[in-house]
């Protein structure tokens, strides 16, 4: 694709990944190029085009679309697995809708490519634990799940019926200095640093050997232009990839931790998100996505904490105030 002609819209763009997405979108097809839109206000000076949007308003998504001429939409909008059980219609409305809307406008205004997030809470306590294959069995326990599972199946519909170019990733928990994550169950991962750093100390919300899937966000983003730059005849999969980084407990990581901040202690106060937890993959077989796009990550868990707490410590000392958890 001649990067020259791409000019893409991006929702949820204050959300973890959006974010930091936006940014690497902007230094790749240039600031004026990507329009950012999220439900909340712009709290900081932009670096580029910002609309407010609510994904449930297909009119105004449709009118932004047309106004900025755009060739593709990331539609990041949603609300994650924890928060969700707190709203679970409101949760459905939201990540159902927002992406009908998008889904609509695409095939309407003749969308050139389209990337919607999944994740590996599209598995459920009986697809298997470890290295869940790409085709595993996906009978989710929460409503963000089956929002997923639901969202994958009809990505593969507009694909088929309309040919619309849909792309999508199962994400595991990402882990990045740059955003903080909010209403998940794996944000426990990004917390644990702010703390470590600010206090020494962190209760953590999972019990100490629930081992989860996560990548670094540097690898999350890699991955995410990477399959959004792939030759289409190449993927096979049309409903999501799945998607590996690293899989670690709360243990692992506070030792890892531990090599830098020798003192911090880690307590352990399971919550409703253990269960949720529990009924997630532990590792993720991505090989059909190596193989289709050549999808390797660049993170280890040594090399993700040492990042994490250069970033965090960096910020700690330029601002005196991290972000608020
Ligand atoms: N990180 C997400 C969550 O915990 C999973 O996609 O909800």
């Amino acid at each position: 694709m001649d990067n020259t002609d791409t000019r893409i819209l991006i929702t949820g763009a204050h959300g973890q990944i959006g974010t930091v997405l936006s940014a690497a979108l902007r230094q790749k097809y240039g600031t004026q190029n990507v329009l950012a839109t999220d439900i909340r206000p712009s709290q900081k000076e932009q670096i580029g085009p910002f609309e407010q949007l609510d994904v449930l308003d297909a009119s105004r998504l449709e009118a932004l679309i047309s106004q900025y001429r755009i060739t593709q939409i990331y539609h990041l909008a949603a609300i994650l697995s924890a928060k969700g059980e707190e709203m679970p219609m409101q949760t459905w409305n939201i990540n159902m809708q927002g992406l009908f809307n998008v889904l609509e406008a695409g095939r309407k205004l003749d969308i050139k490519r389209l990337f919607f997030p999944s994740s590996i809470a599209a598995f459920g306590p009986d697809s298997p634990k470890e290295d869940t294959p790409q085709k595993a069995y996906r009978s989710p326990l929460t409503v963000y799940g089956i929002s997923k599972v639901a969202g994958e199946n009809w990505l593969k519909y507009y694909y088929k019926r309309y040919g619309l170019d849909v792309r999508s990733l199962r994400y595991p928990g990402i882990i990045g200095y740059q955003s903080l994550p909010g209403g998940g169950t794996t944000d426990y991962a990004v917390d644990i640093f702010y703390r470590a750093v600010e206090q020494g100390e962190y209760t953590c919300f999972l019990k100490a050997n629930t081992r989860l899937p996560m990548i670094y966000m540097d690898d999350a983003i890699r991955a995410t232009l990477e399959l959004m730059e792939a030759p289409a005849q190449n993927l096979s999969i049309h409903t999501s990839y799945n998607l590996a980084g690293i899989s670690f407990t709360p243990a692992e990581l506070a030792a890892e931790i531990r090599k830098h901040l020798p003192h911090f202690v880690i307590r352990y106060a399971p919550d409703f998100r253990q269960h949720i937890a529990e009924s997630w993959p532990q590792t993720i077989d991505d090989s059909t996505a190596r193989k289709d796009w050549q999808w390797q990550p660049a993170f280890d868990l040594k090399k993700m904490v040492e990042e994490m707490l250069y970033h965090v410590q960096k910020n700690k000392s330029t601002t005196e105030s991290a972000p608020m958890l």
